[in-house]
């Protein structure tokens, strides 16, 4: 039997349409919610990810504001936009978008934006309120995950869950997330000993390691749901260029119970989760 798949473009189509709602309705109230987005660098991969970030915001009758910075720039210029932007009090929302260059310090740029707009979820103030279990702003990513968890009825309470990579972006939230719902998490990466042994105990396995269609079907429960949070471009064979997860999905959909397709599937919902957190963030400062 084939997986039932969680559709992240209509899940996510469904949830901006409540969103284009609720702007609106802020806006009646003279705010117009508006996210700040920081790019600094060439990386291709990371100006479609602001690009589409971008777009997103002004389709859902939210505001954006866009900076971009040469890849050599003195860390001082951006460190001073933040600090800007924290003080505008017409901005709700800002992200700087990773990886930033070698010569930057991350941690200090993602401390230096105002925990209150930081709706990446990244600053450590932030970090520390989603591990107490009290979450001012739930990252991106595995909170798409945990909405599309959500819509599919996926049983939490006791569920075995494994998680394949510790990113401070995916892993590690994801598995606070998931924790928070009674879940027994366990996470894996690329020293752990015998994937395998792991993945096929999962109930709920999570990929997020960014090495294309790493988890094959034999390395799934039968049953299971399998959610790919990979995005990666193959570099050879006849879909060369094309899009995919880190999960090998014609093996895997044959095993699963429930599974998430690259493109289409925790993708868009990233971005939607980054439109809910600013429009949330713009809600406060109506109260
Ligand atoms: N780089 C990869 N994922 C993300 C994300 O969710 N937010 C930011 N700011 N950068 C990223």
């Amino acid at each position: 039997m084939t997986a039932r798949i969680i559709d992240g473009n209509a899940l996510s189509a469904e949830i901006r349409g409540q969103l284009a709602e609720r702007a609106a309705a802020l806006k009646a109230k003279g705010i117009t919610p508006c996210l700040a987005a920081i790019l600094v660098g060439e990386d291709p991969a990371s100006a479609v990810y602001v690009r589409n970030k971008v777009a997103a915001c002004e389709k859902a009758g939210m505001r954006s504001i866009k900076d971009v910075y040469a890849d050599d720039v003195d860390p001082a210029v951006v460190f001073a936009r933040i600090a800007e932007l924290n003080a505008d009090p017409s901005v709700h929302g800002i992200l700087v978008q990773l990886p930033l260059p070698k010569h930057f310090d991350s941690e200090a740029v993602l401390e230096s934006i105002s925990p209150e707009k930081d709706v990446d979820g990244f600053h450590a103030e932030n970090v520390g309120a989603l591990m107490q279990g009290n979450p001012r702003f739930i990252p991106c990513t595995p909170y798409g995950v945990m909405k599309m968890l959500e819509s599919a009825n996926v049983p939490l309470k006791g569920a075995e869950v494994v998680i394949v990579g510790r990113s401070n972006i995916v892993g590690k939230p994801m598995a606070m997330l998931l924790l928070a719902k009674s879940c027994t998490v366990t996470i894996c990466h690329s020293q752990s000993k015998d994937l395998a042994f792991h993945t096929r105990r999962a109930d709920i396995l999570v990929a997020a390691v960014g090495r294309a269609k790493m988890i094959t079907g034999d390395m799934i429960k039968p049953g299971a749901t399998v959610i790919d949070v990979g995005i990666n471009r193959m570099t050879d064979g006849p879909n060369a260029g094309k899009l995919c997860g880190d999960v090998d999905f014609e093996t895997a959909k044959e095993v699963a119970g429930v599974i998430t397709p690259v493109p289409g599937g925790v993708g868009p919902m990233t971005i939607t989760m980054l439109l809910t957190n600013t429009l949330e963030a713009a809600e406060r400062c109506a109260k």
